[in-house]
């Protein structure tokens, strides 16, 4: 089952040419695919050697097979992570039924609007790096970018297979319009507003592959607890693609701040900006951004959609087999923050309807472990990054629209203002990041702002020509 032959006009383990007439919707789509990714994918570099990691099976040895590649002629396939035996539903109303192989009618159209939201997000964030490619900071750093680019483009072809293969015409039309949407654009934007803010640097596009993909790997392993089956196995494969994003977001940062340490170090001061590195306290200014924008991307707390969701067995919590409750909720109570009275409060509300706060209180653990690998960098120097509170910059839910500050106290949204270039990003941070962002194409040597990677790709060196021409 899990072998996936390369050859084929569209790779894939999921026996495409048993089925004539999926295969040819499938193969009208894959033109449009490529015309979108020449389009609006990397702005330059297309005809280059890339050293690209490509999967030729999903089991252990297989999904992570490297070598040097063209974009355009990467095999952009359909794996799916191979079938459980006996599976059951593993929360929720149904728990303990088999799991369903089709899509049952009565979750038809939550089914698709779950894939089609988590669909167009993979395509965007393909569109916002597309101009990235022209300032890399190094050879490895360029890699590392297209290799996030050719997988979030298979991630898309992840959502088009569910979408063509189980939601008929609708189906088609959705896939279609997942090329149609596009990040930033005035008049067919993408669906949520992460996704239609650009990543004009590479701090940015390490925060962002930090704390935005991160959501994703949430998002995706919610997903991948799901009684549709077909839809947990795809997205159990593209967990482990998913991995290898945030390792890029955390490896990023942690060199950026090992940099600066080594600059402070070396010129005894905390201001580094002069010699070409970023200072801490712009570094926590990018984090506050990035952090408190991919909250709101787990929506509001409490969500009668997401209690829905996990009652029909669509989408469970992370990790739902791990845990050592009912699967069911049905009368668990949890703590869920307001703003009431000029103050943050709690109050209490069935667990049911609070999936979205504990998923993203799980979200906030995870990212807590990068905050903490970094300080151990930053330790030499005496400086901290932390997290701001999650009422921090917030859009959506509870604390949308109150003004709190990164240390969670409520003020008045005068006050709020008055501190925001010391909280955000300012004018003047973004300036000298743009600046620094030269392109260095030289195999092993980095830009000024960013240490070297400890280890190159899989058996590599640093050093590698990673891309060439
Ligand atoms: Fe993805
Ligand atoms: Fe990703």
């Amino acid at each position: 089952m899990s072998a996936i032959d390369l050859n084929d006009k569209i790779p894939n383990n999921v026996g495409l040419a048993g089925d004539r007439k999926l295969q040819r919707a499938l193969e009208r789509w894959q033109p449009q695919f490529i015309e979108w990714w020449k389009q609006m994918g990397p702005v330059a570099h297309q005809d280059d050697d890339v050293y690209l990691r490509t999967a030729v099976s999903v089991g252990k040895d297989g999904w992570a097979n490297f070598d040097y590649v063209k974009m355009p002629d990467y095999r952009w396939g359909i794996f799916l992570a191979d079938p459980e035996p006996d599976r059951r539903v593993g929360f929720g109303d149904r728990k303990g039924e088999p799991v369903w192989s089709d899509v049952p009618g009565e979750f038809r159209s939550d089914l698709r609007r779950l894939i089609v939201v988590q669909g167009d997000t993979e395509p965007a964030s393909v569109e916002q790096q597309r101009h990235l490619c022209s300032t890399a900071p190094s050879l490895y750093d360029m890699r590392n970018l297209f290799q996030i680019n050719v997988e979030e483009g298979r991630h898309l072809w992840a959502m088009v297979y569910l979408l063509h293969a189980y939601f008929g015409r609708d189906g088609r039309d959705e896939a279609d319009m997942l090329l149609e949407r596009h990040s930033g654009d005035a008049d067919n934007p993408r669906i949520l507003g992460a996704f239609n803010e650009p990543t004009p640097d590479w701090l940015s596009f390490f925060m962002f592959t930090y704390f935005t993909d991160r959501d994703g790997k949430f998002q995706l392993a919610s997903l991948a607890e799901s009684g549709f089956d077909p839809l947990a196995r795809t997205c159990q494969f593209m967990l482990k693609e998913e991995a290898h994003h945030m390792f890029v977001g955390a490896g990023g940062i942690g060199r950026v701040v090992q940099r600066t340490v080594e600059l402070m170090q070396a010129h005894d001061t905390t201001d580094v900006a002069p010699y070409g590195g970023i200072n801490i306290d712009t570094l926590q200014r990018y984090l506050n951004l990035h952090y408190s924008v991919s909250l709101d991307l787990f929506g509001a707390e409490t969500s009668t959609n997401a209690a829905n969701y996990f009652a029909a067995g669509l989408k469970g919590r992370f990790q739902e087999s791990r845990r050592d409750d009912d699967h069911q909720l049905r009368d668990a109570e949890v703590e869920t923050p307001e703003v009431a009275d000029g103050r943050i409060a709690t109050r209490t509300v069935a667990a049911l309807s609070a999936l979205n706060l504990g998923l993203r209180s799980d979200y906030t653990d995870d990212c807590q472990k990068g905050v903490d690998r970094w300080n151990r960098i930053l330790a030499p120097v005496g400086l901290e990054l932390t997290l701001p509170h999650v009422g921090f910059h917030r859009a959506v839910g509870a604390f949308g629209g109150s003004s709190i500050t990164p240390d969670g106290r409520l003020v008045s949204a005068d006050e709020w203002q008055a501190s925001r270039d010391r909280w955000l990003p300012s004018d003047g941070d973004r300036a000298h990041v743009t600046s620094l962002m030269v392109p260095v194409t030289e195999p092993g040597k980095m830009a000024s702002w960013v240490a070297p990677p400890a280890t190159g790709i899989a058996t590599k060196p640093v050093e590698f020509e990673y891309v060439r021409a």
